[in-house]
């Protein structure tokens, strides 16, 4: 499976340990973030993920910044993009079952590396339940 990575400078350790520890585990992936520590804007990293899983480059995507929101806020702005805030390994089990979310999104300032790892472990094993949560999904979009 491939899936598209992107951090600001808040988040390119967990990044970078990160796309190590899957690569390890076969996964290909896609960085589209930062790989220095110098202050830059999260929507330039946050937009080309999103279009990248849009169009189908990338099936998932993973994003970090500091608190998470900023990142959650602009990928949330493409049509295409569920994106989950997640600090716990149980919300990263539900933004699947219940969200189908194709972007986990995580706090890098507030979560240590081994949550991160449960965490992503979490989403990427569990499978969306459907029905009343398909429903509420295709509520989700502004008419
Ligand atoms: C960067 O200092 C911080 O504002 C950013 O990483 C993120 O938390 C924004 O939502």
């Amino acid at each position: 499976m491939k899936i598209g990575i992107c951090n600001d400078h808040a988040g390119v350790e967990y990044k970078t340990r990160l796309m190590e520890y899957l690569e390890g585990k076969g996964y290909e992936m896609v960085n589209f973030g930062t790989d220095t520590t110098a202050s830059m804007d999260y929507p330039d990293v946050a937009h080309p993920l999103a279009t990248a899983v849009e169009k189908g480059e990338v099936e998932l995507g993973i994003a970090f910044c500091g608190t998470g929101n900023g990142m959650a806020m602009a990928l949330n702005k493409h049509a295409g993009i569920r994106a989950g805030l997640c600090w716990s390994v149980e919300i990263g089990k539900l933004i699947k079952q219940h969200n189908n979310a194709n972007v986990l999104v995580m706090p890098a300032r507030f979560v240590t590396f081994e949550t991160v790892i449960e965490i992503t472990e979490a989403w990427l094993s569990e499978t969306f339940e459907g029905g009343r949560h398909q429903t509420r999904i295709d509520k989700i979009p502004c008419k």
